[in-house]
Protein backbone atom coordinates (compact mmCIF):
# COMPACT_ATOMS: atom_id res chain seq x y z
CA UNK A 1 0.00 0.00 0.00
CA UNK A 2 1.40 3.35 -0.90
CA UNK A 3 2.42 6.38 1.69
CA UNK A 4 -0.75 8.15 2.95
CA UNK A 5 -0.49 11.49 1.99
CA UNK A 6 0.08 14.47 3.67
CA UNK A 7 0.78 18.48 3.74
CA UNK A 8 4.27 19.34 3.86
CA UNK A 9 3.99 23.22 5.01
CA UNK A 10 0.90 25.17 5.25
CA UNK A 11 1.82 28.86 3.67
CA UNK A 12 0.20 32.12 3.53
CA UNK A 13 1.31 33.70 0.51
CA UNK A 14 -0.16 37.05 -0.37
CA UNK A 15 -0.82 38.13 -3.69
CA UNK A 16 0.30 41.92 -4.73
CA UNK A 17 0.91 41.75 -8.12
CA UNK A 18 3.24 44.59 -7.40
CA UNK A 19 5.82 41.51 -5.94
CA UNK A 20 5.76 40.17 -9.59
CA UNK A 21 6.54 43.45 -11.70
CA UNK A 22 9.93 44.58 -9.09
CA UNK A 23 10.99 40.31 -9.61
CA UNK A 24 10.72 41.35 -13.28
CA UNK A 25 10.68 37.58 -14.08
CA UNK A 26 9.97 37.14 -18.04
CA UNK A 27 6.36 35.81 -18.19
CA UNK A 28 5.12 39.42 -17.14
CA UNK A 29 5.29 42.18 -19.59
CA UNK A 30 5.83 45.50 -17.94
CA UNK A 31 9.36 46.01 -16.53
CA UNK A 32 10.44 47.28 -13.10
CA UNK A 33 13.47 49.57 -13.43
CA UNK A 34 14.15 49.66 -10.07
CA UNK A 35 13.79 48.22 -6.71
CA UNK A 36 11.89 50.11 -4.64
CA UNK A 37 9.13 49.55 -1.89
CA UNK A 38 8.54 46.34 -1.20
CA UNK A 39 11.97 44.64 -0.76
CA UNK A 40 10.70 43.52 2.84
CA UNK A 41 8.15 40.86 1.14
CA UNK A 42 10.55 40.03 -1.67
CA UNK A 43 12.94 39.09 0.99
CA UNK A 44 10.33 37.01 3.11
CA UNK A 45 9.65 35.25 -0.14
CA UNK A 46 13.45 34.56 -0.56
CA UNK A 47 13.65 33.22 3.06
CA UNK A 48 10.58 31.43 2.34
CA UNK A 49 11.53 29.29 -0.72
CA UNK A 50 15.12 28.79 0.82
CA UNK A 51 13.11 26.99 3.69
CA UNK A 52 10.75 25.17 1.10
CA UNK A 53 14.17 23.96 -0.59
CA UNK A 54 14.57 21.29 2.29
CA UNK A 55 11.31 19.44 1.38
CA UNK A 56 10.08 17.49 -1.28
CA UNK A 57 6.64 18.10 -3.04
CA UNK A 58 4.54 17.14 -5.37
CA UNK A 59 1.91 19.62 -5.66
CA UNK A 60 0.39 23.10 -4.70
CA UNK A 61 -2.80 23.48 -3.34
CA UNK A 62 -4.16 27.31 -3.39
CA UNK A 63 -7.05 28.78 -2.15
CA UNK A 64 -7.24 32.31 -4.03
CA UNK A 65 -9.71 35.24 -2.97
CA UNK A 66 -9.23 36.56 -6.45
CA UNK A 67 -11.50 33.62 -8.68
CA UNK A 68 -14.95 34.70 -6.81
CA UNK A 69 -17.73 32.10 -7.79
CA UNK A 70 -21.31 33.19 -7.17
CA UNK A 71 -22.14 29.68 -5.84
CA UNK A 72 -20.28 27.07 -4.34
CA UNK A 73 -16.30 26.18 -3.89
CA UNK A 74 -15.42 25.69 -7.61
CA UNK A 75 -12.05 23.85 -8.38
CA UNK A 76 -9.97 23.49 -11.42
CA UNK A 77 -10.67 20.47 -14.60
CA UNK A 78 -8.23 20.69 -17.03
CA UNK A 79 -4.79 19.07 -17.41
CA UNK A 80 -3.35 22.66 -19.02
CA UNK A 81 -3.87 25.70 -18.99
CA UNK A 82 -2.28 29.09 -21.03
CA UNK A 83 -3.30 32.70 -21.38
CA UNK A 84 -2.54 35.79 -20.43
CA UNK A 85 -3.57 37.33 -16.97
CA UNK A 86 -4.11 41.15 -16.33
CA UNK A 87 -4.36 42.63 -13.50
CA UNK A 88 -7.59 44.46 -13.92
CA UNK A 89 -6.72 47.52 -11.30
CA UNK A 90 -3.17 47.12 -11.79
CA UNK A 91 -2.53 46.48 -15.68
CA UNK A 92 0.28 48.53 -15.45
CA UNK A 93 2.31 46.43 -13.58
CA UNK A 94 0.84 42.40 -14.12
CA UNK A 95 0.26 41.35 -17.49
CA UNK A 96 1.74 37.88 -17.04
CA UNK A 97 1.53 34.97 -19.66
CA UNK A 98 0.58 31.76 -17.64
CA UNK A 99 1.10 28.32 -17.92
CA UNK A 100 0.24 25.84 -15.49
CA UNK A 101 -0.75 22.35 -15.01
CA UNK A 102 -3.16 21.25 -12.71
CA UNK A 103 -3.46 17.67 -10.53
CA UNK A 104 -7.04 17.39 -11.92
CA UNK A 105 -6.64 13.75 -10.02
CA UNK A 106 -6.06 15.53 -6.50
CA UNK A 107 -8.58 18.72 -7.54
CA UNK A 108 -11.21 15.87 -8.18
CA UNK A 109 -10.84 14.29 -4.83
CA UNK A 110 -10.98 17.46 -3.23
CA UNK A 111 -14.43 18.37 -5.12
CA UNK A 112 -15.99 14.67 -4.19
CA UNK A 113 -14.98 15.03 -0.36
CA UNK A 114 -15.90 18.83 -0.22
CA UNK A 115 -19.67 17.51 -1.93
CA UNK A 116 -19.65 14.28 0.53
CA UNK A 117 -19.57 17.22 3.49
CA UNK A 118 -22.77 18.77 2.04
CA UNK A 119 -21.06 21.82 0.50
CA UNK A 120 -21.99 23.28 -2.87
CA UNK A 121 -18.99 22.38 -5.23
CA UNK A 122 -18.00 22.47 -8.59
CA UNK A 123 -15.29 21.36 -11.35
CA UNK A 124 -14.34 23.74 -13.55
CA UNK A 125 -13.94 22.70 -17.57
CA UNK A 126 -13.25 25.08 -19.90
CA UNK A 127 -10.02 24.71 -21.30
CA UNK A 128 -10.31 28.87 -22.08
CA UNK A 129 -10.13 29.86 -18.51
CA UNK A 130 -8.41 32.27 -17.61
CA UNK A 131 -7.04 31.43 -14.13
CA UNK A 132 -7.03 34.32 -11.76
CA UNK A 133 -3.72 36.75 -10.59
CA UNK A 134 -4.19 35.52 -7.03
CA UNK A 135 -3.73 31.30 -7.65
CA UNK A 136 -0.69 32.63 -10.46
CA UNK A 137 0.93 35.26 -8.03
CA UNK A 138 0.92 33.11 -5.00
CA UNK A 139 2.20 30.25 -6.90
CA UNK A 140 5.02 31.62 -8.00
CA UNK A 141 6.48 33.56 -5.73
CA UNK A 142 6.16 30.15 -3.75
CA UNK A 143 7.87 28.17 -6.47
CA UNK A 144 8.89 30.12 -9.69
CA UNK A 145 9.90 27.04 -11.35
CA UNK A 146 6.02 26.06 -12.54
CA UNK A 147 7.49 22.46 -12.49
CA UNK A 148 4.69 20.66 -9.84
CA UNK A 149 1.12 20.87 -10.80
CA UNK A 150 -1.38 22.83 -8.76
CA UNK A 151 -4.69 22.91 -7.49
CA UNK A 152 -6.66 26.19 -7.36
CA UNK A 153 -10.27 26.58 -5.57
CA UNK A 154 -12.18 29.17 -6.05
CA UNK A 155 -13.49 31.56 -3.01
CA UNK A 156 -17.20 31.08 -2.39
CA UNK A 157 -19.69 34.04 -1.34
CA UNK A 158 -20.91 32.75 1.79
CA UNK A 159 -19.24 35.34 4.14
CA UNK A 160 -20.21 38.31 2.44
CA UNK A 161 -24.11 36.75 1.58
CA UNK A 162 -24.75 35.94 5.23
CA UNK A 163 -22.10 36.78 8.00
CA UNK A 164 -18.12 36.49 8.27
CA UNK A 165 -18.96 33.39 11.00
CA UNK A 166 -20.70 31.23 8.18
CA UNK A 167 -18.31 32.11 5.56
CA UNK A 168 -15.02 30.80 8.34
CA UNK A 169 -17.50 28.00 8.97
CA UNK A 170 -18.05 26.74 5.66
CA UNK A 171 -14.40 27.00 5.16
CA UNK A 172 -13.67 24.68 8.27
CA UNK A 173 -15.90 22.09 6.09
CA UNK A 174 -14.08 22.83 3.27
CA UNK A 175 -10.45 22.55 4.53
CA UNK A 176 -11.00 19.31 6.82
CA UNK A 177 -12.47 17.85 3.18
CA UNK A 178 -9.18 18.98 1.52
CA UNK A 179 -6.75 16.87 4.40
CA UNK A 180 -9.11 14.49 3.68
CA UNK A 181 -8.36 13.81 0.48
CA UNK A 182 -4.54 14.85 0.42
CA UNK A 183 -4.50 12.10 2.84
CA UNK A 184 -6.26 9.60 0.45
CA UNK A 185 -4.35 10.69 -2.33
CA UNK A 186 -1.20 9.79 -1.42
CA UNK A 187 0.43 13.73 -2.25
CA UNK A 188 2.57 15.60 -0.32
CA UNK A 189 1.30 19.01 -0.88
CA UNK A 190 2.27 22.62 -0.37
CA UNK A 191 -1.18 24.03 0.86
CA UNK A 192 -0.88 28.00 -0.07
CA UNK A 193 -3.59 30.98 1.07
CA UNK A 194 -3.13 33.66 -1.30
CA UNK A 195 -4.72 36.70 1.04
CA UNK A 196 -3.21 39.33 2.29
CA UNK A 197 -4.11 40.75 6.25
CA UNK A 198 -5.60 44.24 6.80
CA UNK A 199 -6.57 45.27 3.40
CA UNK A 200 -7.29 49.27 3.61
CA UNK A 201 -5.81 51.04 1.16
CA UNK A 202 -4.95 53.74 -0.93
CA UNK A 203 -6.80 54.77 -3.50
CA UNK A 204 -4.30 56.72 -5.56
CA UNK A 205 -0.84 55.87 -7.09
CA UNK A 206 2.06 58.19 -7.11
CA UNK A 207 3.89 58.34 -10.74
CA UNK A 208 6.37 56.01 -9.96
CA UNK A 209 4.72 53.07 -8.26
CA UNK A 210 7.66 51.93 -6.73
CA UNK A 211 8.45 55.17 -4.72
CA UNK A 212 9.62 54.10 -1.45
CA UNK A 213 8.54 57.35 0.18
CA UNK A 214 4.97 56.56 -0.89
CA UNK A 215 4.86 53.22 0.71
CA UNK A 216 3.54 52.88 4.30
CA UNK A 217 0.62 51.45 7.07
CA UNK A 218 -2.71 53.01 5.92
CA UNK A 219 -3.66 53.05 9.64
CA UNK A 220 -2.25 52.54 12.90
CA UNK A 221 -5.73 50.23 13.85
CA UNK A 222 -4.75 48.15 10.69
CA UNK A 223 -1.34 47.60 11.51
CA UNK A 224 -2.00 46.92 15.18
CA UNK A 225 -4.44 44.00 14.09
CA UNK A 226 -1.73 42.47 11.79
CA UNK A 227 1.17 42.31 14.89
CA UNK A 228 -1.58 41.05 16.59
CA UNK A 229 -2.16 38.56 14.36
CA UNK A 230 1.30 37.85 13.34
CA UNK A 231 2.00 37.74 17.27
CA UNK A 232 -0.57 34.63 17.54
CA UNK A 233 0.93 32.89 14.47
CA UNK A 234 4.41 32.81 16.41
CA UNK A 235 2.82 31.49 19.88
CA UNK A 236 1.50 28.71 17.71
CA UNK A 237 -2.19 30.08 18.70
CA UNK A 238 -3.60 28.61 15.05
CA UNK A 239 -7.24 27.76 16.93
CA UNK A 240 -7.40 31.23 18.43
CA UNK A 241 -7.00 32.83 15.25
CA UNK A 242 -9.89 31.43 13.55
CA UNK A 243 -11.81 32.49 16.61
CA UNK A 244 -11.01 36.25 16.47
CA UNK A 245 -10.83 35.76 12.35
CA UNK A 246 -14.71 37.20 12.19
CA UNK A 247 -13.56 40.57 14.56
CA UNK A 248 -10.37 40.79 12.39
CA UNK A 249 -12.18 40.46 8.94
CA UNK A 250 -15.08 42.90 10.00
CA UNK A 251 -12.32 45.43 11.33
CA UNK A 252 -9.58 45.44 8.78
CA UNK A 253 -11.44 45.20 5.73
CA UNK A 254 -9.32 42.14 5.64
CA UNK A 255 -8.97 39.85 2.41
CA UNK A 256 -9.30 37.24 4.99
CA UNK A 257 -12.84 37.47 4.11
CA UNK A 258 -12.46 35.24 1.20
CA UNK A 259 -11.63 32.26 3.21
CA UNK A 260 -8.11 31.38 2.50
CA UNK A 261 -6.44 31.61 5.82
CA UNK A 262 -9.44 30.08 7.68
CA UNK A 263 -8.98 26.80 4.89
CA UNK A 264 -5.30 26.84 5.75
CA UNK A 265 -5.78 26.39 9.51
CA UNK A 266 -8.48 24.07 8.97
CA UNK A 267 -6.47 22.04 6.57
CA UNK A 268 -3.85 21.81 8.87
CA UNK A 269 -5.88 20.82 11.63
CA UNK A 270 -5.18 23.94 13.79
CA UNK A 271 -1.56 22.70 14.62
CA UNK A 272 -0.61 24.20 18.21
CA UNK A 273 3.07 24.73 15.98
CA UNK A 274 4.64 28.20 15.95
CA UNK A 275 4.93 29.86 12.71
CA UNK A 276 7.87 31.39 10.93
CA UNK A 277 6.97 34.87 9.83
CA UNK A 278 9.83 35.51 7.02
CA UNK A 279 8.47 38.76 6.01
CA UNK A 280 5.82 41.61 6.86
CA UNK A 281 5.01 44.68 4.68
CA UNK A 282 2.42 46.96 3.30
CA UNK A 283 1.59 47.49 -0.53
CA UNK A 284 -0.76 50.48 -1.73
CA UNK A 285 -1.49 50.43 2.41
CA UNK A 286 -2.28 47.08 2.91
CA UNK A 287 -0.49 44.39 5.42
CA UNK A 288 0.85 41.44 3.72
CA UNK A 289 2.54 38.79 5.47
CA UNK A 290 4.94 35.55 4.23
CA UNK A 291 4.14 33.07 6.86
CA UNK A 292 4.90 29.08 6.74
CA UNK A 293 3.88 26.28 9.28
CA UNK A 294 6.84 24.37 8.44
CA UNK A 295 4.99 20.79 9.09
CA UNK A 296 7.27 18.24 7.89
CA UNK A 297 10.44 19.52 9.73
CA UNK A 298 7.70 19.74 13.21
CA UNK A 299 7.07 15.74 11.96
CA UNK A 300 10.49 15.14 11.90
CA UNK A 301 11.69 16.41 14.92
CA UNK A 302 8.73 14.49 16.95
CA UNK A 303 9.96 11.40 15.65
CA UNK A 304 13.18 11.82 16.46
FE1 LIG B 1 -6.18 40.65 -3.56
Amino acid sequence: MSEPGRIVAGILSPHPPHLIYASNPPQNEPRSSRAGAWNGLLDGYEKLRAELARHEFDVLVAHTPHWKTRTGHHFLGVPHFEGKSVDPIFPNLFQYNFALDIDVELSEAIHDEAAAAGLSTRMMRNPEFRVDYGTITSCHLVHPAWDKPVVAISSARTAFDYSNEAGDQEMLALGRATRRAIEASGRRALCLASNSLSHRHFTSEPEDPEDPSFEHVYNENQSAWDRHILGLMKAGETRRIFDEMPDFTEQCVAETKDGCLSWLLAAMDFPPLPATVHGYGTVIGTGNAVVSWDLDSARTEASA
